[in-house]
């Protein structure tokens, strides 16, 4: 992972640029979130598992948030399908958590802010912290290695019975020529664009690496059209028993 460009605040700098210059724009950015958080808990619920937000009071993570508006989106998201829901927002540079405690976010109800890296969860949240994690595009950011301490973790601080959604973009493993070069395309230029390290990585490791994690897990692209074909939703339940993923599990 290139630390220092979330750490030094470039990333969200060019993410922030981007909000600003139609045709995207908050408003644009807010429409797809809510789109891909419902389509999220729409997989939960194909999937027969209980929604993670069910509970009295669950306790919930964003994992990486890139701006205000993300975050806000995700807690009136959440405060809709459950008010009582307590919210951790959580990223490694103090940039994004400044934005947003300046517009006021952590002053809502049941909100906190937090600087802390994924790789190191458990170092603030005991085991079986959260009924629900949420991180959007998070996993195209990191390495191999770090994709695999990062899934780790979140496993550990899940509940039994926790969800983690997440959705980036990946390959088959079997590309052809041109499908390969399409998605090297959109590589370079979301590298370009907001001058972080793509990882590529293909949606058979992430499933294999999510089920070697000990997650059941349903990956599901909601449109074949232009570059959206390459986004996968992925929703990741931690089972309530100690038995393992299956392989016959939806992909
Ligand atoms: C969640 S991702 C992408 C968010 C946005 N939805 C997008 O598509 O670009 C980027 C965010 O993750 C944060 N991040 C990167 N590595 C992290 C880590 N190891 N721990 C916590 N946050 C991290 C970055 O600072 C940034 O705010």
């Amino acid at each position: 992972m290139t630390e220092s460009v979330f750490l030094n605040g470039t990333y969200h700098q060019m993410f922030g640029d981007e909000l600003q210059h139609p045709p995207y724009t908050p408003a644009l950015h807010r429409k797809n979130l809510l789109d891909s958080y419902a389509f999220s808990f729409k997989m939960i619920q194909a999937r027969g598992w209980e929604s993670p937000l069910h509970c009295l009071e669950p306790n919930v993570l964003q994992l990486g948030t890139a701006s205000y508006h993300t975050s806000k989106t995700f807690v009136d998201f959440v405060h809709a399908l459950n008010p009582r829901a307590q919210i951790s927002i959580v990223d490694i540079a103090p940039h994004p958590l400044t934005e947003c405690a300046d517009q006021g976010l952590d002053q809502e109800n049941n909100v906190n802010l937090r600087q802390a890296d994924a790789r190191t969860l458990l170092a603030i949240y005991p085991k079986d912290t959260f009924d629900h994690i949420e991180t959007d595009g998070l996993f195209q950011f990191l390495s191999a290695d770090d994709k695999r301490i990062v899934l780790s973790q979140c496993f550990a601080v899940l509940k039994p019975g926790g969800v983690l959604t997440t959705r980036d973009r990946f390959t088959p493993r079997n590309a052809d020529v041109s499908t390969q070069n399409e998605y090297e395309t959109w590589q370079s230029s979301l590298e370009r664009r907001l001058w972080a390290t793509v990882y590529p990585s293909t949606k058979e490791d992430m499933w294999d690496l999510l089920g070697k994690t000990g997650f059941s897990r349903t990956m599901a692209r909601r449109t074949m059209q232009n570059a959206l074909k390459f986004l996968n939703h992925i929703v990741a339940r931690k089972p309530t028993s100690k038995l393992r993923s299956t392989s016959t599990e939806n992909r």
